[in-house]
């Protein structure tokens, strides 16, 4: 970052506007003076993601993610500050000074992509010169050899170590692969080190701007020892509950179907995009969550079940469907023929007729009766009250109340029962969801205080923020009051004492440069947040309220500093010559205090 001059990038960010720029990822609708949407960082039913056209900046009333265009970048891609500008310096066509990218300094996020963009190559190469010994299992799957180059199908053979032998030739940098999880070390001997896919076909799986971040790998030796699939652990680019296999190539294709159907498996993604149905992505093994729902919300609210027709694969469709139903997304479900998966049909059959069998797509809902009604019989009162309880839940759950009501009426119709008594079972299971829902939310912050260390606020940090803030929104008015009357000490939060000494310093640039800057070269995210918090408020009458930090802030410091003496004296006798000195500083400071109040209070 220190190579690329302030004023460039001043340039590219006053260049972007940030409300188009988010409006590439996100449906903003405008609100007010301001710009609103559901947070892309985390998940919630009303939109609390605020975009302000005036100030370009965003920010969370909800998870407080906030910043400028360059923070929203890197958090929504995952990238680094540099990255960011380097994206937007090609879209704006403003250019960089040339630099030497220092390999030691790439980002963790770097590092990760990298070894995975590596690691694609070499099992992608490999598939190529050691076509021979993957040939015959490629034709027996049908998989063509331009699905292998779309994708980027790699092979690694039976080996133990193939591609920690390329690392060592290569003199590459170990580290990143053994954080990506491609290379593991041996417990008992921590020098002997081993890949994690051996005798894999090897499927990379991208993120939504189509950088590699993990890997499925299908067994080839076709014994029970190993399991059929391993995928990458997760890590700082991999949450399992954030991807879908397969979406980075069809989200173009969703949008343009108005559909998207959603399958098991690696293999059945591939053959249905070889079979040019290209709206199709694949859970791969994992349970669907809601966060999968808000990214698929994205691109369509119609979402197709294709899944395998066997035991497993309705009860996935059932729990799946039911978490994306409850997202008020539209779902159906297909079922195959006995036996067979979406690969296999389209082995045996053509596009045609999966178009057939799309046709064919039930209603989730309807679905789910039918399910219920084959598992728990349909003979006498108890099973039918157990289905319609089931029913019930499902419908509790559900965020739209004109759905619920929808469905609650199919319900009454198909079992014979009241429209009203369904209605209020709803209602009730609706309420005690909620407020189950409400005391996990309570919770939250203190599961997300645990994954990051909080910033430890001290003294009159609220006082603080906010001269800050007054600073920052009314630079030109009140800098050089500020700057007479507070001094860096004053500030307890070295976090804020750093702002204050930085906004001192580049006091110079106008307001709008300052603050922008500052987002650029605050490392800290949680800060920026805070920041952009403070610049969504207005405050009114800001000499007033100066007036009331400056003196909040002061009587804070000069207090602490007391009670700290106070603490120091205990460890003293009042025979030695610091317990007067001690003393001395007390009464000192008492009397700044007093002071301090006299002028601050008169006003
Ligand atoms: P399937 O067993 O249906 O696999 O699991 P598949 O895709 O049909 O594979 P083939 O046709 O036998 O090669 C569906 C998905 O569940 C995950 C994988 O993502 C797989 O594609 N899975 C399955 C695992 O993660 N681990 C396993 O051991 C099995
Ligand atoms: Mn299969």
């Amino acid at each position: 970052m220190a190579q690329i001059p302030d004023h460039i990038i001043d340039r590219i960010r006053e260049t972007v506007d940030i409300v188009e720029l988010i409006s590439r990822y996100i449906n903003l609708k405008k609100q007010g003076k301001n710009f609103k949407a559901l947070c892309p960082f985390h998940t919630e039913k009303t939109p609390s993601f605020t975009v302000n056209a005036d100030k370009q900046i965003f920010y969370c009333f909800g998870c407080g993610a906030g910043g400028n265009v360059f923070n929203f970048l890197m958090r929504y891609e995952k990238i680094t500050f540099l990255e960011a500008i380097q994206k937007l310096s090609a879209e704006t066509g403003i250019e960089l000074p040339k630099f030497r990218e220092d390999e030691r300094k790439l980002s963790e996020y770097d590092q990760l992509y990298r070894a995975y963009q590596f690691a694609c190559d070499f099992y992608h190469n490999l598939l190529h010169s050691k076509y021979s010994q993957i040939e015959p299992y490629l034709k027996k799957r049908q998989i063509d050899p331009e699905t292998i180059k779309f994708f980027k199908i790699g092979y690694v053979p039976d080996e133990w170590d193939t591609l920690y032998q390329e690392i060592l030739r290569k003199k590459m940098d170990l580290e990143p692969f053994q954080k990506a999880g491609l290379i593991l070390e041996s417990e008992k001997d921590r020098q002997k080190k081993y890949d994690r896919f051996r005798n894999r076909l090897m499927f990379p799986i991208l993120n939504l701007s189509g950088r590699i971040i993990a890997f499925g790998g299908r067994d080839l030796g076709g014994t029970t020892e190993t399991p059929k699939y391993i995928n990458s652990p997760e890590s700082a680019v991999y949450i399992k509950s954030q991807v879908l296999y397969g979406l980075y190539f069809a989200k173009e294709w969703i949008r343009q179907e108005g559909f998207v159907i959603m399958v098991e498996g690696y293999m059945d993604h591939l053959q249905l995009f070889q079979n040019d149905i290209k709206n199709v992505v694949a859970t791969s093994g994992t349970a669907l969550t809601s966060e999968h729902a808000k990214l698929i919300r994205r691109y369509t609210k119609e979402i197709v079940l294709c899944y395998d027709a066997d035991a497993a694969g309705i009860q996935a469709a059932v729990r799946g469907g039911q978490i994306l139903f409850q997202d008020n997304l539209n779902v159906r479900v297909i079922i195959l023929p006995e036996n067979e998966d979406p690969d296999s049909f389209l082995r045996k059959n053509n596009k045609s007729e999966f178009y057939a069998l799309l046709k064919t797509a039930r209603d989730y809902f309807d679905f789910r009766i039918e399910q219920l009604q084959k598992t728990i019989g349909m003979q006498d009162v108890s099973q039918k009250s157990k289905i319609v309880e089931d029913l019930i839940d499902c419908l509790g759950g559900h965020s739209d109340p004109l759905k619920q009501n929808f469905y609650g009426n199919i319900i009454a119709e198909k079992f014979n029962l009241q429209e009203s008594t369904i209605t209020e079972e709803i209602r009730r299971k609706s309420k005690q969801i909620k407020s189950r829902e409400m005391r996990y939310q309570d919770n939250e912050p203190d599961r997300k205080a645990q994954e990051k260390p909080s910033l430890s606020l001290v003294g009159a940090w609220s006082a603080e923020k906010d001269l800050l803030l007054i600073l920052l929104n009314h630079l030109d008015e009140v800098k050089n009051v500020i700057f007479q009357l507070v001094e860096e000490q004053d500030f307890l939060n070295k976090e804020f004492r750093h702002i204050f000494t930085l906004v001192k310093e580049n006091s110079s640039k106008s307001k709008d440069e300052l603050t922008h800057w500052l987002f650029s070269i605050l490392e800290d995210e949680r800060i920026v947040s805070l920041l952009t918090a403070e610049l969504f408020k207005e405050i009114s009458k800001p000499e007033r309220y100066l007036n009331d930090c400056i003196l909040k802030i002061k009587v804070t410091r000069y207090q602490t500093e007391i009670d700290t003496i106070k603490q120091q004296l205990k460890q003293l006798n009042p025979s030695q010559p610091e317990y007067q000195a001690h003393l001395h500083q007390i009464n000192s400071n008492l009397s700044k205090i007093h002071e301090i109040r006299k002028i601050f209070t008169r006003k």
